[in-house]
């Protein structure tokens, strides 16, 4: 019997995919390179199930390209806003994700994003490369204190409350906000649950962990800067468009927030205007989850739910079951 015929949109690690092979027919994009959408709605063609990332836009186009016989789309990601869920559902295709095993990478990133605003890391990197090290001083380079501070986190889900939880060795008071409490994590860190405003007047930080929805989209804008501190630091290793990036560019450069610390931009790859002149800001390419170990994690769940689907099982990550 011959095995089922899989794409994968994009080179992931080697185990996973040698796992993959064991059950399938595989075809990987050749590419170091994003495949373009003709190369896309090529490939899928008769495939069986396709293991696709973030940033490929799964809709009706592609179920269509790909065939009635298509059982699977797993995405390479936690987030899976790139995929229209109930078209999926509508075909009878199931959609996983991978949840759980990039949790510490992306609260960690989050962390490491606070810390080179609040202690303003890159801009002292470039200082000394810059050559302008002369001697110590009491001016240079202060940035603001975290222990004993209060953090703000919006959506206390795996990441978020991974997030707080970290929080504790800084001592600091944990204020969240969501679509419902999350009792555990209020007893392990004695977090508390209040309204959006609260949050964000009370906050010295504030760390962005919701998925992105029609709901959360723009969920911080004009209105949310007037509403913030100005020595307030805002974190986001969610998704882009949560910010409205052009209100962001607008409060740094006014300084109506002390700085941002960003993973994720609004129209990925691109940047709104302004933002990289600014050095209130630090920024990183979508990398929260890119560690060798949670990048690994992944890419076997991602094949674990591929092969659960061709094997006629629901998908122990499966979106839609
Ligand atoms: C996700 O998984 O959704 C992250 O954004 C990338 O790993």
């Amino acid at each position: 019997m011959s095995k089922p015929k899989v794409l994968v949109t994009r080179k992931i690690p080697e185990e996973a995919i040698q796992l993959l092979e064991q059950y399938c027919d595989v075809e990987i994009n050749p590419h170091d390179r994003e495949m373009t959408r003709k190369e896309l709605l090529e490939s899928v063609r008769n495939k069986d199930g396709v293991l696709c990332l973030l940033t490929n836009t799964i809709d009706e186009e592609v179920f269509e390209a790909a065939g009635k016989q298509c059982k699977i789309f797993s995405n390479y990601a936690v987030g899976y806003n790139n995929i229209d869920v109930e078209g999926a559902s509508r075909r009878g295709i199931a959609i996983t994700n991978t949840p759980g095993v990039l949790d510490d990478a992306t609260a960690d990133l989050a962390w490491a994003l606070l810390f080179a605003v609040a202690r303003r890391i890159p801009e002292g990197d470039q200082y000394i490369r810059d050559g302008r090290f002369t001697a110590w001083s009491p001016t240079l380079l202060l940035g603001r204190d975290i222990t004993g501070k209060t953090l703000g986190i919006i959506g206390a889900g795996r990441i978020g409350s991974n997030f707080g939880r970290k929080a504790k060795a800084f001592d600091m008071k944990i204020l969240y906000t969501g679509t419902k409490p999350n009792h555990s994590f209020e007893a392990e860190t004695g977090a508390t649950f209040t309204d959006k405003e609260t949050l964000l007047k009370a906050s010295d930080f504030i760390s962005i962990h919701v998925p992105l929805s029609p709901a959360t989209k723009y969920y911080i804008g004009d209105r949310e800067f007037d509403m913030m501190k100005n020595t307030a630091i805002l974190i986001n290793t969610s998704r882009g468009p949560v910010i409205n990036e052009k209100a962001l560019v607008q409060a740094l450069k006014e300084k109506k927030i002390w700085g941002a610390g960003l993973d994720v931009f609004e129209n990925e790859p691109e940047l709104t205007p302004g933002l990289t002149q600014l050095d209130n800001v630090v920024i990183v390419p979508h990398i929260g989850s890119a560690t060798v170990e949670s990048r690994l994690k992944m890419g076997i769940m991602a094949v674990q739910n591929i092969i659960q689907a061709l094997q006629g099982e629901i998908p122990d990550h499966c979106i839609n079951p």
